[in-house]
């Protein structure tokens, strides 16, 4: 029998409600009478204990991506539904049908996920929804955005890094009416010059040494009838800025060693953290370019000029890395929220973002607090210790190189006892990569 009929038959055979970790919360009378158990034999277990999976998905957390899947209740191996209200899980348990195969389940939960799974393989994921910020300039540039997006307009996106604006430029395309069609980014500033024209423009066959054979359309040609996202466009080669201009001045494109062009439709969203205007000035970026992007510029502000934002935004991502980190984080403490509030935010949100999922990883109840970021504090501390580093090395006359070593080493051993060995948080709160971390203790041979 299809999946899809099965449930459609909703023969549910009780359910179960969860809450985020797996605990069971409670179960339908139902369930009880089909599974031949007692309210109180399922008291304080977890899901785990009630369900088995397959080995595939060993986890509970494993199977919260899943809506529906394969398990065994007691003995009987089940079709199980999963569905969500809030922070409330419910397991629905279906059938005990030996006929279902995992291969339709497969392709049935593909298709429940489906909308989400062809934004993505559309090339974007978030929508206004995801623009967190009800503050009077965050509202207006939403309206702003939601406005403009309605039209096949090039929109020129700027504001300072990590303000939101590829984020923008994705919500934008989901609202307009080419949401179906492709949303292709090219970063400027990733690609290297020599490889510009190529990925861009794309290619003929046999058009230069090492080219496929058969060609190989560009990044614009893909982004046929849909929207092409240019991010850093000021790093865009001075080369290709010429004839990205007479692509969007006569919407034809020629591949490199082609010879016919073809008529393309793609809206542009371009997207910088750096003043054009000054660029044009200083020769860098050309003036006839920066006017055809320049038709409806979309300012996204700092976080700083919102700071009704920081901590919608902040609880915004507990609630995400509570679900990525298995964590139940629910307060931020007085002091945090003070400190949040009054934190610089150079690099906006972005680094709102990382420095939760720092104090997320180092939190272990269901308050933020201060100390979960290991501030600055970390860095001054042990003022004592610092200065006896300072003397000893003036009086041992090391080289510039060993004394920079030796404060390495001292600050990654501090860091490593403050987090009790572990290495990721050390990473964390050294700013550094792990990778580094671990080449770094492997080098000095730490413990
Ligand atoms: N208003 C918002 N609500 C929720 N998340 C946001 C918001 N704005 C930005 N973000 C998140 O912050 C991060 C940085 O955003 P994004 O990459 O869009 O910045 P950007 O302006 O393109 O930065 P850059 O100029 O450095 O490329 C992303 O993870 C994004 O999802
Ligand atoms: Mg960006």
């Amino acid at each position: 029998m299809e999946v899809k009929s099965i449930l459609e038959q909703k023969k549910e055979w009780g359910c179960l409600e969860i809450d985020g970790k797996g605990n069971l919360l409670s179960a339908s009378p139902d369930f009880f009478q089909h599974f031949n158990v007692t309210p109180s034999e399922l008291r304080n277990c977890t899901v785990n204990e009630v369900i088995k999976y397959p080995a595939f998905q060993s986890s509970f957390q494993s199977i919260l991506q899943k809506p529906v899947f394969f398990g065994t209740v007691a003995g009987r191996s089940c079709l199980l539904r999963l569905t969500r209200e809030d922070d409330r899980f419910f397991l629905h348990v279906l059938v005990d049908q030996d006929e279902v195969r995992p291969s339709d389940i497969l392709s049935f939960a593909q298709s429940l996920a489906g909308t989400r799974k062809r934004e993505a393989a559309l090339g974007y994921r978030y929508s206004f929804d995801d623009i967190i910020g009800e503050s009077p300039a965050a509202k207006q540039i939403k309206e702003l955005a939601a406005r403009v997006a309605t039209s096949s307009s090039t929109v020129l996106l700027t504001g300072e890094s990590g303000t939101g604006k590829e984020l923008f430029a994705q919500a934008i395309h989901g609202l307009s009416t080419r949401k179906h069609q492709p949303f292709v980014a090219v970063n400027c500033a990733a690609i290297p010059d020599e490889l510009f024209e190529s990925e861009v423009f794309g290619y003929e066959a046999g058009a230069f040494s090492g080219a496929k054979k058969e060609g190989k359309p560009g990044k614009i040609e893909r982004a046929q009838h849909g929207t092409l996202f240019l991010d850093e466009i000021s790093e865009l080669p001075y080369q290709a800025q010429g004839k990205l201009l007479r692509v969007l001045q006569e919407r034809e494109i020629e591949r490199l060693g082609g010879t016919v062009s073809k008529h393309i439709d793609v809206r542009i969203i371009a997207a910088t953290n750096r003043d054009l205007q000054a660029l044009v000035q200083e020769g860098k970026f050309r003036q006839d370019l920066f006017y055809r992007l320049y038709v409806f510029e979309l300012q996204i502000p700092p976080l700083r000029k919102r700071k009704e934002d920081i901590l919608p935004i902040a609880h915004h991502f507990i609630h995400h890395f509570n679900g990525e980190l298995h964590k139940n984080v629910q307060y931020i403490s007085p002091s945090l929220e003070k400190w949040l509030l009054e934190n610089p935010w150079d690099g906006n949100i972005r680094e709102l973002k990382a420095c939760i999922e720092r104090a997320m990883n180092l939190a272990d109840s269901d308050t933020l607090t201060l100390e979960s970021l290991y501030l600055p504090s970390f860095q001054g501390a042990e003022p004592k210790n610092m200065q006896s580093v300072d003397e000893e090395t003036a009086e041992a006359g090391l080289s510039l190189k060993e004394e920079v070593e030796k404060a390495e080493i001292s600050a990654i051993q501090r860091a490593l006892r403050q987090c009790n060995g572990d290495r990721l948080l050390a990473a964390q709160a050294l700013h550094i990569h792990p990778a580094s971390l671990y080449r770094k203790i492997s080098k000095y041979q730490l413990k």
